[in-house]
């Protein structure tokens, strides 16, 4: 018995170990799994600064009374894709601080994943001109 189930069994597990893996968003580094982690934490975190649909301010250009910048859009109409993967791990991890800015860190808060989770569902707002010159300031900083 103990041989059949050896026999029919494990290569069935090793089939679906393989189909388990899930394939990337078409074109995308991320999965689908990713984007779906991604937004309640973007919801929980990111949002109250640079809005539910990332869109923030529109004016994110301009110091505010304070001598601060705005927090920008994250949803591929600012500058965000200049930043390889990872300085926007980093960005998250630290916040503003190491560059005088405002933004809060994430560090202690998010682990690995979450923070990857929280880009992909960022990411995913990016239309493909925008994602795909993201893509080659990523595999260049590599
Ligand atoms: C309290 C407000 C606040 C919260 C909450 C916040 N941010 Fe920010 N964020 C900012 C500000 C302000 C900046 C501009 C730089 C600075 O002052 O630190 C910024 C900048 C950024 C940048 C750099 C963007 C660029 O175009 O250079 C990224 C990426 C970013 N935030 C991601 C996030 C993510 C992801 C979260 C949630 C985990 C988050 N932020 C939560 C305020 C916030």
């Amino acid at each position: 018995m103990r041989a059949l189930i050896a026999t029919f069994c494990l290569p069935l597990l090793a089939a679906c170990s393989n189909e388990a893996r899930e394939p990337t968003v078409a074109g995308r580094w991320y999965t689908a799994s990713q984007v779906e982690a991604g937004e309640p934490l973007f919801r929980q975190y990111c949002a109250t600064c640079h809005g539910e649909d990332g869109s923030a301010t529109p004016d994110w250009r301009r110091l505010d009374a304070n001598g601060n910048y705005p927090p920008p859009p994250l949803n591929g109409s600012a500058h965000t894709w200049h930043h390889p993967l990872d300085v926007l791990d980093a960005t998250i991890v630290q916040g503003g601080a190491p560059f005088g800015g405002q933004m809060p860190a994430f560090g202690s808060a998010l682990d690995a994943d979450d923070r990857l989770a929280i880009i992909a569902y960022l990411q995913h707002w990016w239309p493909d001109d925008i994602y795909g010159k993201w893509r080659e300031i990523d595999e260049r900083s590599r």
